[in-house]
């Protein structure tokens, strides 16, 4: 079944009905008009259960499902450290804490507490005045501790990270990919200064160096990987004869399309590997999980999870997650239906009938009234997945819940490898616009920009990769 863009689809940028949330800098909807999912038929007490059903431990999105068997894939193109990439990118973006899975909420009335701006506010803080916590005595490094003979996180004295957004401490992975992003400012900062640059300039060119480097590797790296190079460079180079955002609009500043924060961009979700090695020496470079409900918060040296952050083995050899050596990096999930067990029963959420992460996702959506996928694909002039495609939805398959309906397109039309025409573009349409929409971004002050003008050694491909040499780590 073909899933190409109808070429109708450019008359939306002139007349698409835009949400009334888009003057507001807040999370918004891309589709204010589409009516929210429903089964026909079926009560919203009966509409919950059968989203808890879909998404609980042991039902179809469970890898020991009867019919998954031999599905969970390895996804070869994409490296296991885009997918942790994916989740240090959402929270420099959205963080929502105040919306409730029991009752219905408004985009409008809820806040979000990032910036809708991929300026590493979650790295940053609000910078050395408003949160010299976050920086060194210089007020131009930000402070990075050794403990057990390596560079950590600062820590209070219960263990807390010193870090602009505590979800980025949440698995030992994120963990260090913060502290990833911090050595890199530092470098930044050593390289300037070692270029003559003026120390009262020092810390607003590294921050902004930084951040366009940052965003360079969004725009160059991780879109093409998690969307397809077509559909990135259609969305980026689309100009007034097609292409280009045809859903994403906003009148001030960028808001959050909840389309997006409570769909499509909980993509990811499905592509994190259960167990990952993270170095030579932590098990004996066995695997680990990615928590173990016994051991959050210890910081034991010889504890085997993933999820106590402290020791000095805990750390993470990047060259098992992205490709900074001859050795093949490990490999994320597909993205399909299949998430991996352990995200099913989350170890920090008390309650289980909640505890499922897959089941919060579907219980947001219905909070929010997200319509359905198919409905979606229709707005967007695509021709929606048949009711065989997603026939493992059971109930939900001709009316299917937003993000389900996005992994099953992912698997239906790309194999599994990246986004499908749906998720791909509402999820394109979203960090391209964030790019477009931000005063201060590369894609704004200077289109032309690529890494190699800076005279740093850093190159016009430069990814993820170059990211950790620059800053020591590979
Ligand atoms: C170890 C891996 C991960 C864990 C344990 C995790 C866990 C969670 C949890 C518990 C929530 C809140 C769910 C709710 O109550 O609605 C959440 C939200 C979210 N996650 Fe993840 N996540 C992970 C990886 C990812 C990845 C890889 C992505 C995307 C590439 C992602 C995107 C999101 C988004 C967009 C939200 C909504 C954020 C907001 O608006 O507050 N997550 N995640």
């Amino acid at each position: 079944m073909a899933h190409a863009p109808h070429h109708g689809m450019a008359r939306f940028k002139m007349h698409a009905p835009h949400s009334r949330y888009f003057a507001s800098g807040k999370f918004g909807r891309l589709f204010p008009t589409l009516p929210p999912l429903r089964l026909h038929g079926t009560s919203d007490p009966d509409l919950r259960h059968a989203l808890i059903d879909l998404g609980k431990a042991g039902g179809i999105m469970d890898p020991a499902h009867a019919d998954n068997s031999g599905q969970d894939k390895d996804n070869d193109t994409i490296p296991a450290g885009f997918g942790f990439l994916g989740q240090f990118i959402d929270h420099d973006i959205t963080l929502d804490v105040s919306s409730s899975l029991e009752r219905q909420n408004d985009p409008e009335g809820i806040e979000n507490f990032r910036t809708p701006v991929l300026e590493l506010d979650s790295v940053y803080g609000s910078g050395p005045e408003a949160t010299p916590y976050l920086y060194d005595r210089d007020g131009v490094h930000l402070l990075v501790e050794e403990r057990h003979g390596i560079d950590q996180l600062p820590r209070t004295s219960v263990n807390a990270a010193i870090i602009g957004d505590p979800r980025n401490d949440e698995n030992l992975i994120i963990s260090r990919l913060q502290l990833a992003f911090i050595q890199f400012h530092n470098a930044m900062v050593d390289a300037l200064a070692a270029n003559g640059t003026a120390a009262e300039h020092l810390f607003e060119e590294a921050q902004r160096l930084v951040r366009w480097h940052y965003q360079w590797i969004v725009l160059h790296e991780f879109l093409p990987l998690t969307i397809g190079k077509k559909l990135t460079d259609d969305i980026y180079t689309g100009d007034c004869t097609g292409g280009g955002r045809l859903f994403y609009h906003w009148r001030h500043e960028p808001f959050i399309p909840i389309e997006f924060a409570v769909a499509a961009y909980r993509f990811g979700h499905s592509q994190i590997p259960g167990q990952l090695k993270v170095n030579d020496d932590f098990n004996g470079g066995a695997k680990i999980p990615l928590f173990d409900p016994n051991e959050i918060g210890d910081s034991d040296p010889d504890d085997l999870s993933g999820f106590g952050v402290e020791g000095s083995r805990r750390y993470v050899d990047w060259k098992y997650f992205f490709a900074t050596s001859s050795t093949t990096p490990q490999p994320t999930k597909h993205i399909d239906r299949i998430l991996a067990a352990e995200l099913l029963d989350l170890p920090f959420v008390p309650d289980p009938a909640h505890s499922s992460l897959a089941v919060r996702n579907l219980l947001r959506g219905h909070s929010f009234g997200l319509p359905s996928g198919q409905a979606v694909a229709c707005a967007m002039c695509i021709p929606p997945l048949s009711k065989k495609d997603l026939e493992h939805a059971g109930p939900f398959s001709e009316a299917t819940p937003l993000w389900y309906y996005i992994l099953e397109e992912a698997r239906v039309v790309a194999g599994g490898e990246h986004l499908g025409p749906v998720g791909g573009r509402i999820v394109g349409e979203v960090l391209i616009g964030l790019l477009e929409g931000d005063r201060m971004s590369f894609v704004r002050q200077n289109p032309k920009w690529t890494p190699a003008d800076e005279g740093l050694g850093t190159t016009s491909d430069f990814g993820m990769a170059d990211l950790l040499k620059f800053a020591g780590l590979a």
